[in-house]
């Protein structure tokens, strides 16, 4: 063991890791994940057959409390989620404030981390657990309608408030798309494609805006400010935002003549600084499990639908392109799940802007049982070390004398 105030004196003992690529922060019951093989649990549970046999709502339960809930659990959960969906009404006022070009997930982190306001107990680090899983429901609930009204702000429409006689996806979908005097119902094609989408990008253990959930939890900031760091975090184009950045690239090559071939040299090539967004993973250098499941309802849900786009036989041509090429076979780059669901959320009608905060909807139960985990372990705060590398002590010169 070093004494921590001798560490400069023998820096060399500290373990310099940038990017954390070996490092554990933490021990963590919640998620599985194995990089080489491409294998991908949530409690113990495979996420093929979540996604197959379980809502999203389900998932959130097991993420959060460990177990899959019995149906008494679970009709229980989604009521008391079903009464909290409304938002203050001043919370209005904020939304207005921003301008209508104003990213989504800029007003998505603000309108959650507003919550530490409107519920200032939060900010008590001893809450009990009654009190802290009212703000686990409080999140969970209102999500969508935050996330909805991000939407609305974008288009200059007027908000929709939840309809709670619906499920959570078509509850949001009628936020997002219906119009003053107009009736519109959820498409169940798209409903279920979208709670699947959202149990695939669940949990994925330490990424970074996990790993920020648990940083900034770990001084005992209310779970709001938490939990609005984590979505400032996913919003990043290597994370979450690469999503959005896909359909982007996507469009462009489009743009450019549809030379799919082209933009995979460009990739190669190491003087330019252009990656192909939605190819390589830090921890999956096999494959990404849940990019299959999202292939495989990808072309589901675009077949049901009749969606044809020039834009999704580009994705085609660059996944096989890419799928064959040495370079990328050599650093095992292969799709992540970044690169179809942006294609499939823009079947679904989503706009591009709005990938990331999709993203952001699906990973919310995996950030708050992160952030349960953490509190739950008595986790120290995190403060990681550095290795110095700037001047030695110099004298201070005065500002008439440099
Ligand atoms: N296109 C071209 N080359 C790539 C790509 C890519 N998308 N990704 C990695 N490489 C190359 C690197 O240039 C490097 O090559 P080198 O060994 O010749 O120097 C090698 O592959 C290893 O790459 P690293 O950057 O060291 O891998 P790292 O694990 O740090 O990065 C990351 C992983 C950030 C996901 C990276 O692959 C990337 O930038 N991908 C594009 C963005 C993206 O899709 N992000 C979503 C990630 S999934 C998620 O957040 C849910």
């Amino acid at each position: 063991a070093i004494e921590i105030g001798k560490l400069r004196d023998v820096s060399g003992l500290i373990t310099l890791d940038p990017g954390y690529k070996n490092t554990g922060a933490t021990k963590s019951a919640i998620t599985f994940l194995d990089g080489e093989e491409g294998i991908l649990r949530y409690r113990g549970y495979r996420i093929d057959e979540l996604s197959k046999k379980s809502t999203f709502l389900e998932v959130a339960y097991l993420l959060i409390y460990g177990e899959l809930p019995t149906q008494s659990q679970y009709d229980a959960f989604t009521k008391e989620i079903t009464l909290h969906t409304l938002v203050h009404e001043d919370i209005k006022k904020i939304l207005a404030g921003f301008p209508s070009n104003a990213h989504p997930m800029g007003v998505l982190s603000s309108l959650i981390c507003s919550l530490s306001a409107f519920y200032p107990d939060s900010l008590n680090p001893n809450q009990s657990e009654e009190e802290v899983n009212l703000s686990i429901v409080r999140l969970l609930a209102k999500m969508p309608t935050f996330a909805a009204w991000a939407f609305k702000n974008k288009m200059g429409h007027p908000v929709n408030y939840p309809d709670n006689s619906l499920d959570y996806c078509s509850n949001f979908l009628k936020m997002m798309f219906a119009l003053p005097a107009e009736t519109y119902e959820a498409d169940p094609i798209v409903a279920t494609a979208l709670d699947k989408l959202l149990i695939l990008h669940a949990d994925h253990e330490q990424n970074c805006s996990t790993s920020t959930v648990r940083m900034v939890g770990s001084s005992q900031a209310s779970i709001y400010a938490s939990i609005s760091a984590g979505i400032n975090a996913l919003w990043g184009p290597l994370h979450g935002g690469a999503n959005q950045s896909v359909i982007e690239m996507l469009e462009a090559i489009k743009a450019d003549g549809g030379d799919a071939k082209k933009y995979l040299d460009k990739a190669k090539d190491k003087n330019d600084p252009f990656r192909l967004m939605g190819f390589g993973h830090r921890v999956y250098k096999n494959f990404d499990p849940r990019a299959k499941i999202i292939k495989q309802a990808a072309d589901e849900v675009l077949s049901r639908l009749g969606v044809t786009d020039p834009v999704l036989e580009i994705a085609k041509e660059l996944e096989y392109a890419a799928l064959n090429d040495q370079y990328f076979i050599d650093r095992k780059l292969y799709p992540n799940v970044d690169f179809y669901s942006g294609i499939i959320y823009r079947a679904l009608g989503i706009p591009t802007d709005m990938f990331t905060v999709m993203f952001a909807l699906g990973r919310l139960p995996g950030w708050i049982a992160q952030w349960k985990e953490m509190r739950e372990n008595k986790e120290p705060i995190g403060r990681p070390r550095q290795v110095y590398v700037g001047a030695t002590e110099r004298d201070y010169v005065f500002i008439n004398k440099r």
